[in-house]
């Protein structure tokens, strides 16, 4: 047995909590050796429903789950946290984008980055889910003094997910043919899907599927807004699949990602593909699986596709400038 990780939840008894904690006590994130402590964070008012879901996690007798706290103070959550996962804070409802929660999700995310500072384990991870979550990312880092940038990322699994099913769909194929595609830029409906790099059963995905048209007009905008979409149907925002893609993304930076494989991951711009420093833009990054992320490099990336990122990138730039007062 591997020693005991202790990771922390934000919102643990919100949607995404509810439907993640059940992923990361069985060992989806550390693996089936290594025993974690789960640290809860919750406001007042969501004390007794976090209580209920303790109540829960307890029934399900997990064999790797050696504790379990709840709380309402982030230093206590984050005592000793080598992961902690920033998901509590309100979702957007029907007609609203991910940024007109920028003002109001913005302020947790300073009093979170101190806490973190003050209270977590020297080598923390800290991975951001609630939105507009790259932003957020970006306020918390700013705001956590000497904890280092690259031990910061947000979270676009879910839209690298989404674009492996719909290319795997398209293709006929199962989302397991499908590999490398890549989420650029902010997560929300600029981010730039981008199939250029895909391979479906090891054809360039351009050329398995063959429908340039089908790429521009439907497969782009598709996953750009399949958030909007999945609150619209199912009249609460995503929480199974960004429960699991946050598992996922965790398990990268702990485990690795697939030899020869990227993921897609919001982290600190180092100035690659003119994405200006200081920005928490999505790049295509490969895990070592010692909790870092290498951004790869050197992608050729054609006119199209470098319109499609500066634009997204535009709008990263006024969310910054949104919250100039938060950064620290
Ligand atoms: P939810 O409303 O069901 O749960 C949020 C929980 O956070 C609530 O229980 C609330 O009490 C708690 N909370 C609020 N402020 C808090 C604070 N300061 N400290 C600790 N907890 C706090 O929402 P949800 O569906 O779980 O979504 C959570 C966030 O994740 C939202 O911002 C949503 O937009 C975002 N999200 C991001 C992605 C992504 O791909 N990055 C995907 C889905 C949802
Ligand atoms: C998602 O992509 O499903 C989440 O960011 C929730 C949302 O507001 O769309």
């Amino acid at each position: 047995m591997e020693s005991v990780k202790r990771v922390a939840v934000t919102g643990a008894a919100g949607n995404i909590g509810y439907a993640i904690l059940p992923g990361i006590a069985s060992g989806g994130i550390f693996g089936s050796d290594t025993p974690v402590r789960l640290q809860l964070l919750e406001i007042p008012p969501a004390m007794k429903a976090l209580e209920g879901v303790c109540m829960e996690m307890d029934d399900c007798a997990f064999p790797l789950l050696t504790g379990l706290e709840a709380t309402d103070d982030p230093r206590a959550a984050f005592e000793g946290a080598d992961l902690v996962l920033l998901v509590g804070s309100r979702p957007r409802s029907k007609g609203m984008e991910r940024n007109d929660l920028i003002r109001v999700n913005g302020p947790i995310f300073v009093e979170q980055g101190r806490a973190i500072q003050q209270a977590a384990a020297s080598g923390v991870r800290a991975v951001v889910v609630g939105n507009p979550c790259n932003t957020n990312c970006l306020i918390a880092m700013r705001n956590a003094g000497d904890v280092p940038p690259d031990r910061w990322s947000a979270m676009t699994q879910l839209d690298h997910n989404r674009a492996t099913a719909q290319l795997a769909s398209k293709a006929g194929a199962a989302a397991s043919d499908v590999r490398r595609p890549i989420i650029w830029g902010n997560h929300s409906n600029t981010q730039y899907p981008d199939w250029s790099f895909a391979t479906v059963n090891g054809r360039a995905a351009p050329e398995a599927i063959g429908d340039r048209s089908w790429y521009e007009n439907t497969f782009i905008g598709t996953v750009q807004e399949r958030g909007k979409a999945i609150i619209e149907a199912r009249g609460a925002s995503s929480a199974m699949s960004a429960a699991a893609a946050a598992v996922q993304h965790s398990r990268y930076l702990f485990q690795g990602t697939p030899d020869g494989d990227w993921t897609s991951m919001a982290v600190l711009s180092d100035g690659s593909y003119d994405v200006p420093a200081g920005l928490v833009s999505s790049f295509p990054v490969t895990c070592p699986g010692d909790g870092s992320h290498v951004i790869v490099k050197d992608l050729g990336m054609d006119a199209f596709g470098k319109e499609r990122l500066a634009r997204s990138v535009q709008e990263l730039a006024r969310e910054r400038e949104v919250v100039a007062d938060l950064l620290g």
